[in-house]
């Protein structure tokens, strides 16, 4: 595994417009659970029941209480780990230009990263449903659940639910990026959900090689990626991230 990390590293070095795709399993060593696979929380909720937009509108409580508490209490004090530290160094060296990310939990942001697209939306702030007003997820009080706004209103995360849509200029942006890049890094999604799967694939077929850091393999493995890299994004992202600045002699 060494050998193929040293050669992504090489490609990484002389690449000067990478692009990175992330997805749960980059957060999984921050202490957030995956949602498919051994420990996903669609083990344990079925999505269509606490993450489709019906189920929010229907009973936001019921949503409340299962589901979105906890997250707050994980994504409260969640901290970047190795992986998401990596592609921080990644942007200062120049490499990464953009991350795109199915996640919500602000991790990249946190880590040092500038431009990230949040192609589901964020967990980090709350929006009244009657009068729209903003309120951050850490200064929201959880005494009453649902949380409501002062006017009465009830809070929604901004995070696209099951059933709505992707911002239009989310995905255009992402779309772009994934034309223009000549690497991407596709890391820790199982790349199933869409649009988001379609970006690596838009990537390859404008010529980008496409490197994949997983703990298996996905879909994408064998249509598209040209790196399998197969372990822990934080243990991987060390080992690349080190190659690079040996190799340009930092
Ligand atoms: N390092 C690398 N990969 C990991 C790690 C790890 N430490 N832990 C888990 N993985 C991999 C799993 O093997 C799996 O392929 O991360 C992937 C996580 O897949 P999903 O849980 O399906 O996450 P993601 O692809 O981001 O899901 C997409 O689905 O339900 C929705 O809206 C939700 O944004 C999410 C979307």
């Amino acid at each position: 595994m060494k050998d193929l990390i040293h050669r992504a590293a090489g490609d990484l070095v002389r690449s000067t417009n990478a692009v990175a795709l992330t997805g749960a399993g980059i957060s999984v060593e921050s202490g957030i659970p995956p949602f498919r696979g051994k420990g996903g929380l669609w083990e344990r909720f079925d999505p269509m029941e606490y993450a489709h937009i019906d189920a929010f509108m229907k009973n936001p409580a019921k949503v409340w209480d299962v589901l979105i508490k906890e997250m707050k209490g994980i994504i409260d004090n969640a901290r970047p780990n190795n992986a998401h530290k990596g592609l921080a160094k990644l942007e200062k060296l120049g490499i990464l230009k953009t991350i795109i990310t199915q996640n919500v939990d602000g991790l990249h942001q946190m880590a040092g990263n500038t431009d990230v697209i949040e192609f589901h939306g964020n967990f980090a702030w709350q929006r009244c449903m009657e009068c729209n007003n903003r309120c951050e997820t850490k200064k929201i009080d959880i005494g009453q659940i649902p949380p409501r706004c002062e006017c009465g209103g009830i809070y929604k995360p901004e995070c696209i639910f099951f059933g709505e849509m992707i911002p239009p200029q989310y995905l255009r942006r992402s779309e772009m990026a994934a034309l223009a890049c000549d690497t991407i890094l596709v890391i820790g999604t199982s790349a199933g959900v869409q649009p988001a799967a379609t970006i690596p694939l838009i990537a390859k077929q404008a010529g980008a090689k496409v490197i994949e850091i997983n703990l298996e393999r996905t879909p994408l493995s064998k249509e598209s990626s040209d790196y399998i890299i197969l372990g822990k994004a934080g243990e991987v992202l060390k080992t690349l991230t080190t190659e690079i600045e040996r190799l340009l002699n930092i």
